[in-house]
């Protein structure tokens, strides 16, 4: 039998416009891209959402307490929770992550750094449900999670993460979030296509991963880079273009792609603050407050449950 995402993959494949989900950015090569573009002059979130935690610190930590449960989905290096946990000194760290592997090192890491701390890691995806450590402690709860990656969700599957999230945080727990907020349409559009072409680097790798993952034979040479604001939809659109006729095949299968005929690889929203209050507000938050920086392109969001 086909694993699952064989049958995901192709079916995005064969729709018209073909699509191919942005988890699939993320294998070795695709997560070192990533590592790139967030250090990119023209990619503004990592360092602004950086620059809030460092300017509004002593704020944030008085909104979210001392001692709490941090729970940190998609942790990877625990990078962002090691700057968080400076300011808030919590008692337990949960890092939850698809790569357990890379994850377990990360968390001991931290462990070594922050010595008294509890810092457990889990294998797992949010977006699949994950079950908690049964001993870890219910009260104050707070879910991390930074980096404006809830914008890779369209705003359905964006509502039903932040329940999720609400589930994991208990009653008398909170969030706190990263949100890239709309801006200037130029400054968005070069965060996506960078002048070194990293992020088309990165666009482009997800065509050598899905060859490896159901065997079919793009050649990423064809395929051109292309990011744009969709401003009905508040978000930026990445696509592979063709630039020549492809034929690509698969065990089992193929797909014809004329010149110009695109694969859609990624959306990234842009919330103003008060649609992500609403949001909130449906899947269970109350008492939002936000952090922004100076120019208000991006905002660190706290809700309690
Ligand atoms: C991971 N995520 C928040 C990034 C973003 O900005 O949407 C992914 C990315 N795609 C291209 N550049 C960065």
């Amino acid at each position: 039998m086909q694993e699952p995402r064989h049958a995901e993959i192709i079916e995005g494949l064969r729709c018209t416009p073909a699509c191919i989900s942005p988890k699939y950015f993320y294998d070795e090569r695709g997560s070192r891209l990533f590592e790139a573009i967030t250090r990119l002059p023209e990619y503004y979130p990592t360092r602004t959402e950086h620059a809030i935690l460092q300017a509004s610190g002593a704020d944030i930590a008085r909104a979210i307490g001392q001692g709490c449960t941090l729970i940190e989905p998609g942790a990877g290096s625990c990078a962002k929770a090691a700057v968080l946990c400076g300011l808030i000194a919590p008692r337990c760290f949960v890092g939850v992550d698809i790569s357990a592997d890379y994850l377990a090192g990360a968390v001991q890491r931290l462990g070594a750094r922050f010595p008294g701390l509890d810092a457990r890691a889990l294998g797992g995806d949010i977006t699949r449900g994950i079950d908690l450590p049964a001993d870890l402690p219910a009260a104050q709860r707070l879910v991390f999670y930074p980096g404006s990656s809830i914008g890779n969700f369209d705003p359905p599957s964006a509502l039903a993460l932040l329940r999720q999230m609400r589930a994991l945080a208990g009653d008398d727990g909170g969030l706190l979030i990263g949100i890239d907020l709309p801006k200037e349409v130029a400054v968005l559009e070069a965060a996506y296509d960078d002048a070194q072409g990293v992020t088309a680097q990165f666009n482009r790798n997800v065509l050598a991963h899905v060859n490896r993952l159901i065997g079919c034979d793009f050649d990423g040479s064809d395929w051109q880079h292309r990011a744009f604001f969709n401003t009905a939809e508040s978000r930026i659109e990445m696509h592979l273009e063709a630039s020549v006729p492809v034929q690509v095949r698969w065990p089992g299968g193929e797909r014809a792609f004329a010149a110009g005929e695109r694969i859609h690889t990624e959306n990234s929203y842009k919330y103003a603050l008060d649609h992500f209050y609403e949001l909130l507000a449906q899947a269970g938050f109350a008492r939002t407050r936000a952090w922004t920086d100076p120019l208000q392109w991006f905002a660190l969001v706290h809700a309690q449950a």
